[in-house]
């Protein structure tokens, strides 16, 4: 068995290629002379967290094909990405990743004429692979190379799911590294105007299922539980909701939720058997308390943008309670919000067709090009 054929046979079903193929289909230089004028299709890829992802996106913003690998599995015995772990899988699943994105969209190389990928923010070890993934095809290729940054991306998955130009707006990214308030004035520039002081939305959803016992990641299962539990059993903080700052945080919400399972220190008080009952009620109550700050904080952006267009984008964005009352807040305020399509919400490299609008306006970077892992957060100066 061949190296590629052993890797293809450890990949999920749906990120299989026909990867003993690849060194082949890499260096098609011939086709891709001859086919220089048909090359108008971006080559989209992901790898800033947990998921090795790659998409093919037409001039349209038509997302030709979306593969994404997620290494959930990997994880879950840890409650959280590892990253070692996610770089090493996501060397593994690069290339099969591109491959499959390529046979599902009927393309091949030759009809790429730019390579978009995320290098800001994530894991640095991850972020390398996909770059580096990039850059070789660019070089290989002889195509630009395009770097974004994976925050505005979630933004952009809504002009994508719109289906035309929604900018400019207000804009809530919520993943489970960020928790970010914008002003997109255009898809290529967005105003940071707030972010979180500690956790961000995703990670307390992560941190509070591994106290409710639950599997990573947190989110889809908190959301699940809460479905039978009542929202209002547990007075949790909705912290800065009344502050002016466009800012948020969420560890004392996580420690509540801690302390309302253990029990309080200090207190003799020893807090009721976890029943299932009360997980689901701790898991609707905490949900509650997120989404209310979450829907709080977007019409304070409203209000301090005077925007009539509210993006949410991130993995976060997939809940439903949190999808239901956005829909409300903009009913009531008579405003557009445009929530990306769920499958679009977590991590996917098809929101890499923000690399479009840096082809069109020949926004191109070096191949010497690093990746910047660092989170992207409000300066306190900038307060
Ligand atoms: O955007 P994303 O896929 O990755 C980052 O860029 O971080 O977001 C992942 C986060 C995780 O924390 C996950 O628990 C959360 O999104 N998430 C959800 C839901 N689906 C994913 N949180 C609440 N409700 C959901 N349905
Ligand atoms: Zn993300």
């Amino acid at each position: 068995m061949s190296r590629y054929a052993r890797l293809r046979s450890t990949m999920p079903p749906s990120t299989r290629g026909e990867i003993e193929s690849l060194p082949s289909r890499c260096i098609e230089k011939d086709r891709v002379n001859q086919s220089s004028s048909l090359r108008r299709l971006l080559l989209a890829i992901e790898s800033s967290c947990d998921e090795t992802a790659a998409a093919v996106i037409d001039s349209e913003r038509h997302v030709l094909s979306s593969i994404v690998a997620t290494q959930h599995e990997l994880h879950q015995r840890f409650g959280g990405v590892v990253p070692e772990i996610a770089s090493r899988a996501h060397l593994e699943r690069i290339l099969p990743v591109i491959d499959e994105a390529l046979r599902s969209a009927g393309a091949v190389l030759a009809d790429i004429g730019a390579i978009a990928v995320a290098t800001h923010p994530g894991l640095v070890g991850s972020l390398l692979v996909g770059l580096t993934a990039a850059k070789t095809l660019a070089l290989v290729l002889d195509v630009p190379l395009l770097t974004i940054n994976h925050i505005e991306a979630h933004l952009y998955s809504c002009q994508m799911a719109a289906g035309r130009n929604v900018f400019p707006a207000a804009g809530l990214v919520v993943s489970g590294g960020h928790s970010n308030l914008y002003n997109c004035r255009s898809p290529i520039d967005f105003e940071l105007l707030g972010s979180t002081t500690d956790d961000a939305a995703g990670e307390a959803f992560d941190k509070v299922a591994q106290i409710l016992g639950l599997d990573y990641p947190g989110g889809p299962l908190i959301e699940k539980i809460a479905e039978t539990g009542n929202p209002t059993a547990f007075p949790f903080p909705r912290s800065f909701l009344k502050d002016e700052r466009l800012d948020f945080s969420f560890s004392g919400l996580k420690t509540a939720v801690l302390y309302a399972v253990r029990g309080t220190p200090g207190s003799r008080a020893i807090p009721p058997p976890l029943t299932s009952q009360r997980i689901a009620d701790l898991a609707a109550s905490f949900q509650a308390a997120v989404v209310d700050v979450l829907v709080g904080k977007c019409e304070q952006t409203l209000d301090r943008t005077g925007r009539t267009t509210l993006l949410v984008g991130g993995g976060v964005g997939a809940n439903t309670v949190l999808r239901q009352r956005l829909q409300e807040m903009a009913a009531h305020r008579g405003i557009e919000v445009i929530i990306a399509p769920r499958q679009y919400c977590t991590d996917n490299a098809a929101m890499g067709a923000l690399g479009w609008e840096l082809w069109e306006r020949g926004i191109f970077s070096p191949l010497d090009t690093d990746v910047n892992p660092g989170l992207v957060r409000k300066r306190a100066a900038a307060q």
